[in-house]
């Protein structure tokens, strides 16, 4: 058989045209990655605290050295195979091995290991002033004490962080069960939880607004939604709301909230969790005396209000299989309610 005559249809650009179409996604793609990724409420590339500041610095100096020397490589490669012969025979002279090969990556990391190292010792620096605070990892939430500091008694919440701006502030971090990691990318590096161990991080936040933090340890089926607010406030209003967070929890002001915390005593809500100054003192699960406070409920997972309480209560197991809360699907309506009402009363 004679070869095919069949005219190939393809006009004689398409396979190129294909390829630059590739091309120009694959940048838009990665253009739009990048500024996605510069600013947010979860992101090392928008620092919000000096020591985020100097971990970013060092970053962007690294990422764009090792940019440059890619680039350069790159260039040499190409040169090396579409050059003439004749053209490229310094390519494999002694000199070039020597400069290129020893002399340049020498003296460049020469440089950039006692940058780093100077970076590493002016970051998470601790200071005697700091406000302390300690985090216990557990499957799948966060618990935060305050300790006493400046006069000022010892709390405990869950699943929030407060800071000041501008005063250092240390964070003492362990786990009570399996390693997790402690990652709040706006304001500082990660730090491992591991139990039977205290590890501690240091950072000045430097502006105030929300940020969000994460678990960065794989740590159990729940890992992904094992995240939690960090809230920076100018420092008169951290004092406001470290006080209303000493207090105990609010009495119910209606027969329907008192429905509720009675439903939240034969529940036997009490046996895990603590509501402070109400005879509930419950260590298992988060501590529920201003949970009404809370953005956010299940560990960064869910806006916190009365729908999404009553929802978490019947269900839990539903919204985060594996959580160690059981779901109490058996709630008629209106109690689900008036227990949901109580904890968002508990403000
Ligand atoms: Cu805790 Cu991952």
């Amino acid at each position: 058989m004679a070869r095919s005559t069949i005219p190939d249809q393809r006009p004689p650009s398409a396979g190129r045209s294909r390829v630059a179409r590739l091309a120009r996604a694959l940048a838009t793609l990665a253009a739009l990655g990048a500024l996605a990724g510069c600013n947010g409420i979860q992101s090392a590339l928008d620092p919000a605290s000096l020591d985020a500041d100097r971990l970013y610095r060092l970053t962007t100096v690294l990422f764009a050295g090792g940019g440059a020397i890619f680039v350069g490589v790159m260039i040499i490669v190409l040169y090396a195979i579409y050059a003439s012969p004749g053209e490229r025979g310094w390519l494999g002279s002694r000199r070039t091995v020597i400069y290129g090969g020893v002399a340049f990556p020498s003296v460049t990391l020469s440089i950039l290991f006692p940058y780093g190292l100077l970076v590493m010792r002016d970051t998470d620096v601790r200071s005697p002033d700091a406000l302390p605070i300690e985090v216990v990892g557990e499957q799948y939430w966060w618990r935060v004490r305050y300790p006493e500091d400046r006069g000022r008694p010892a709390f405990t919440t869950a699943n929030e962080i407060h800071v000041p701006v501008g005063r250092p502030v240390t964070i003492s971090v362990t786990s009570a069960d399996v390693v997790h990691a402690f990652w709040i990318p706006n304001l500082g590096g990660k730090i491992d939880m591991i139990p039977g161990r205290l590890n501690a991080l240091s950072f000045t936040a430097d502006r105030p607004g929300i940020y969000r933090g994460v678990c960065t340890e794989f740590c159990g089926e729940q890992h992904a939604l094992m995240a939690f607010d960090v809230v920076v406030h100018p420092p008169e209003d951290f004092d406001v709301w470290r006080a209303a967070q000493e207090r105990p929890g609010a009495e119910p002001a209606s027969d329907f909230l008192r429905r509720g915390k009675e439903l939240f005593q034969t529940g036997g809500c009490g046996n895990c969790h603590a509501v402070r100054g109400t005879g509930f003192d419950g260590q298992l699960g988060p501590d529920l005396t201003h949970v009404g406070s809370r953005r956010t409920i299940g560990a960064g997972v869910f806006p916190n209000n009365a729908g999404t309480l009553a929802g978490w209560i019947s269900d839990t197991q539903h919204l985060k299989g594996g959580a160690r809360m059981p779901s109490y699907g058996s709630l008629p309506g209106e109690d689900l309610r008036a227990l949901a009402g109580y904890l968002e009363s508990l403000q």
